[in-house]
């Protein structure tokens, strides 16, 4: 392995300054397959990590599995006393579905790194994975919506246990559309300089 890439490189920032999410019911066939998708994950668990603790875990969902998550999230719509609105915006994501990675924050108690540290971590993780998709040429968008914040979808959906969050859900596949860039944050009034 080279050593630290301490060299600028342009590539990488041309990357940066164009990467932009695309809406994932956009999306289309094909997929990455395993191999492609393993080098993504493989590049994305190269993530900050306090205390080296792996505070996450992934779980990917293919095509054939969207429609048990589906199912899942219809069941738990009627069970809250959800309206349609709510039925479908939970289940949405999972008839559109394509492949996603899923990825759990799983922090572990016992560990000295404070918990909010190691959901960083997970965040930072779904941030990687976005990366990673997006620079392998494909189209990601990281989701979430109602069913991802439910203890009981995600403990049947992706074994979540009660300590562990979904942190993300990102959509891989390949994009369809160009949409026009979205405005970008006004640094001048985010950052102050001391
Ligand atoms: C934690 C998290 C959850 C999100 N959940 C959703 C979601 O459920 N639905 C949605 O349309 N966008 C969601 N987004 C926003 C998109 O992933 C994305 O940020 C937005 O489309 C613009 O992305 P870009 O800055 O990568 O272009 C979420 C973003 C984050 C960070």
């Amino acid at each position: 392995m080279s050593a630290h890439p301490a060299a600028r490189s342009q590539a990488a920032l041309d990357y940066l300054a164009n990467r932009r999410s695309l809406p994932a019911k956009t999306f289309a066939l094909p997929v990455p397959d395993r191999d492609q998708l393993t080098e993504i994950l493989t590049l994305a668990a190269r993530v900050p990590d306090h205390g080296k603790l792996e505070p996450w875990r992934m779980v990917v969902v293919q095509r054939a599995g969207m429609a048990r998550l589906a199912d899942l999230a219809r069941a738990r719509a009627e069970a809250l006393g959800g309206d349609a609105e709510k039925l479908a915006k939970g289940r949405g994501q999972y008839d559109l579905g394509l492949l996603a990675v899923v990825v759990i924050s799983s922090p572990k108690a016992a560990a000295k790194v404070p918990v909010t540290e190691q959901i960083l971590s997970a965040g930072a993780l779904c941030m990687n994975v976005v990366h990673a998709a997006t620079a392998a040429g494909w189209g990601a968008c990281w989701l979430t919506g109602w069913p991802a914040h439910d203890a009981e979808f995600c403990a049947l959906a992706f074994g979540c246990t009660e300590a562990e969050t979904v942190a993300g859900i990102i959509h891989i596949a390949t994009p369809t559309v160009d949409l026009p860039a979205r405005p970008r944050p006004d640094l001048s009034a985010l950052v102050r300089w001391e």
